[in-house]
């Protein structure tokens, strides 16, 4: 079966590159983007283009964004995150590349350092101007105040939660080193994304051209399966759950 090669295969490589998306929160409460329920199932995203053109924009963002705070805050790692820490912990895995914004493999026990973050991270936000950090929940302090998202107390610049929105440049130092780790693995899984938004969505051809080989594992087919050496359509924390040793 798929779930028998995939122990063969991590068994057998030498350098592992777990890739993820949305699909490994899910058992963990929160939704993903693209299926019946997900956040962009209900919202169209708002482009970074509009966040920074209007207020009522930025004030909407923040306003979705402590909506979905008790899903994102209640969050513990799941059986695939813990599997993913399980590979990086004995050496199996050198880093997890994620598009994932939800800072749970972080939580799962990856050290920060190699978690490789392609879309950035929603559970704190940044000044777009001078990069103060700020936390969700004083954001949302200001906001019950004034009824607005609050302004950088520093220089006044617009506060928008860490992430990557469509139209936002993608963080260079990531994607080089999501880029060289995908160079450098001899097996690439591909894990819970639709493998849809680019350049993210990049990644898993370019370790298979490299040489390496790809297993895609999601609930739904991708429109790389048909290049992917294991396909595995089943659910994330179902198969990975073999793989976690601590
Ligand atoms: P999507 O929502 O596009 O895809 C998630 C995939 O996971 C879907 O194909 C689901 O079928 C699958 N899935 C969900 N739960 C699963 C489970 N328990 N087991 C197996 N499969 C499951 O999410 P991503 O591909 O991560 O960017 O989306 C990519 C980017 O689009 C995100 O990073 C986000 C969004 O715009 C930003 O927020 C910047
Ligand atoms: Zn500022």
């Amino acid at each position: 079966t798929g779930r028998k090669h995939l122990a063969e295969m991590i068994e057998s490589a030498s350098v592992v590159l777990p890739f993820t998306g949305a699909g490994i929160s899910t058992e963990c409460g929160i939704p993903d983007f693209r299926s019946p329920g997900g956040l962009w199932t209900k919202n169209a995203p708002i482009p970074f283009g509009e966040f920074v053109a209007s207020r009522e924009m930025r004030d909407e963002a923040w306003r979705r964004r402590f909506v979905i705070e008790e899903q994102f805050g209640a969050a513990q790692p799941g059986r695939g995150h813990r599997a993913l820490a399980s590979l990086y912990r004995i050496g199996k895995a050198p880093a997890v590349v994620t598009q994932n914004i939800d800072n749970l493999h972080q939580a799962s026990g990856v050290p920060e350092d190699d978690v490789v973050e392609l879309h950035g991270n929603t559970t704190y936000a940044l000044c777009l101007s001078c990069g103060r950090r700020y936390e969700v929940a004083w954001v949302k302090e200001r906001f019950e105040v004034t009824d607005h998202a609050p302004d950088c107390t520093s220089c006044g610049g617009y506060i928008k939660t860490a992430t990557v929105s469509f139209g936002q440049a993608m963080p260079e130092a990531a994607m080089r080193r999501a880029e060289a780790l995908t160079l450098r693995c001899d097996l690439f899984l591909a894990i819970g994304s639709s493998l849809v938004v680019w350049p993210a969505a990049g990644f898993p051809m370019l370790a298979k051209r490299n040489g390496a080989r790809l297993v895609i594992l999601n609930r739904e087919p991708t429109e790389f399966d048909e290049v992917a050496d294991l396909v595995v359509h089943a659910d994330i924390g179902n198969v990975l759950a073999p793989f976690v040793t601590h």
